[in-house]
């Protein structure tokens, strides 16, 4: 707060509103920034790679300020890639994680020399060891292990444990390496895990590197050697009063089991870079207080599910803030913000002590991850834009959609 009204850095929040108009998506360039080398401290003196999770925040100029502060990517489908591509950073130190991957992003991955294919199953690997071959290529491979372990995160999160559709039983994967160290088209570069996302302890990674150093150790005795060892993301931040996942003891946890070993250590995080680096502004536009006791006050605001989606897909909790300082706290009431979209289950946040006025600015919190990349169309609302704030100023890095973008691809299709 700067004179009781909310600022991004050195802009406030009240003249990107008037600038670009609510709701807009408000990222931070120097608070990833702040992110990533506090993350590159609690690694020092650990062989490491980070590769942004594009997944969370896809937008190109993201990825670019990811991108010069020296990451690089992990990403999921052909579409990141080009965006990664597009962003002006090299593939070639990327991975390529997904259990689906199409033969056409297996081709657009080889011909772009992607660093490394985290396989999934058997037929992905027969599949990108013929399709390596019909381009006279060798892909660098890792098999994604699934190492069973909970991460004690919401259930939709949660990758790591045997009932989930992620990565390869660790008991199947020594077979697939058998198969990657003999194909001419393929070569063995590392082995790799993810076991879910918005983890806040440090247990679960400990358990799952284990695991995946015991499957190196068994390699080793196959005489099948490894450059690297791919811990994936999950990284849990605080977005209301839970303890962020202690990075400093994370670090010490991997160099002390890395110690001794060769490997580089590949880390994924998405949401720990970008979450609380991120904020949507948006404007009250209705209040519907409750007129009965027992009834609930609506302030309806325009941004909606479509636009984050999170609180309605996972419950997850956004702080809600006002841009500009109450002017009276007592005039205070319990709020539910919704959105415009026609679903009961259309909320950003439910009971919320807030002074409100219709036409007020409010900021939902560590929105940063998973918000726009999960935005829709639903109800033919038009994506937000997007804003990117650095020490110099603010600038729009994804201009809002209007109706003609979203109907540009369609046909009424009447037959001549
Ligand atoms: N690597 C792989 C293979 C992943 O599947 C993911 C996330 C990450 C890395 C990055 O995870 P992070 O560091 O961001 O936790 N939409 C959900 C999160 C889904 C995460 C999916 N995979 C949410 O809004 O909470």
């Amino acid at each position: 707060m700067v004179n009781g009204v909310m600022h991004a850095g050195t802009v406030s929040l009240t003249a990107i509103a008037e600038a670009v108009g609510t709701p807009s998506y408000v990222y931070s360039a120097p608070d990833i920034a702040t992110q990533f080398q506090q993350l590159t401290t609690d690694l020092k003196g650990l062989n490491h790679r980070i590769c942004y999770a594009v997944k969370a925040n896809s937008n190109l100029s993201v990825l670019r300020s990811i991108a010069e502060l020296g990451a690089s990517f992990d990403i999921v489908s052909g579409g990141e890639l080009q965006r990664v591509v597009s962003s002006g950073a090299d593939p070639r130190s990327v991975v390529f994680s997904g259990v689906g991957k199409t033969t056409e992003e297996i081709d657009f991955a080889l011909k772009l020399e992607v660093g490394c294919f985290n396989v999934e199953s058997t037929s992905e690997l027969t599949r990108l060891g013929v399709r390596a071959a019909l381009f006279d290529r060798v892909a660098p491979v890792a098999v994604r292990v699934n190492p069973d372990v909970d991460a004690e995160t919401h259930p939709y999160i949660s990758t790591g444990l045997k009932e989930n559709k992620f990565g390869v039983p660790s008991t199947d994967a020594l077979a697939l390496y058998m198969t990657a160290q003999t194909h001419p088209n393929l070569r063995v570069s590392g082995v790799a895990c993810h076991i879910g996302s918005q983890i806040l302890s440090i247990e679960p990674f400990s358990d799952a590197l284990d695991g995946l150093l015991r499957l190196v150790d068994e390699l080793d005795a196959k005489g099948i050697g490894v450059a690297h060892v791919d811990v994936g993301g999950g990284l849990g931040v605080a977005y209301q009063d839970e303890t962020a996942l202690d990075t400093a003891a994370y670090g010490a946890m991997l160099r002390s089991k890395m110690a001794g070993r060769s490997q580089t250590i590949v880390i994924e995080p998405g949401r720990y870079l970008v979450a609380n680096a991120g904020l949507l502004l948006t404007r009250v536009e209705y209040l519907k207080p409750a007129k009965a006791p027992g009834c609930k006050s609506f302030a309806v605001v325009d941004a909606a599910m479509n636009d984050l989606l999170r609180p309605s897909l996972y419950q997850a909790w956004h702080a809600v803030e006002r841009v500009i300082e109450a002017s009276n706290d007592a005039a205070a009431c319990v709020w539910d913000i919704v959105g415009p979209v026609c679903e009961s289950g259309d909320f950003i946040a439910h009971e919320r002590t807030l002074s409100l006025a219709e036409g007020d600015l409010l900021a939902i919190r560590s929105a940063g991850a998973y918000g726009m990349v999960q935005s829709s169309n639903y109800n033919s609302r038009g994506r937000a834009a997007e804003v990117l704030v650095d020490d110099e100023g603010f600038r729009v890095v994804r201009s809002r959609e209007n109706i003609n973008d979203q109907m540009d691809l369609e046909q009424i299709g009447l037959r001549p």
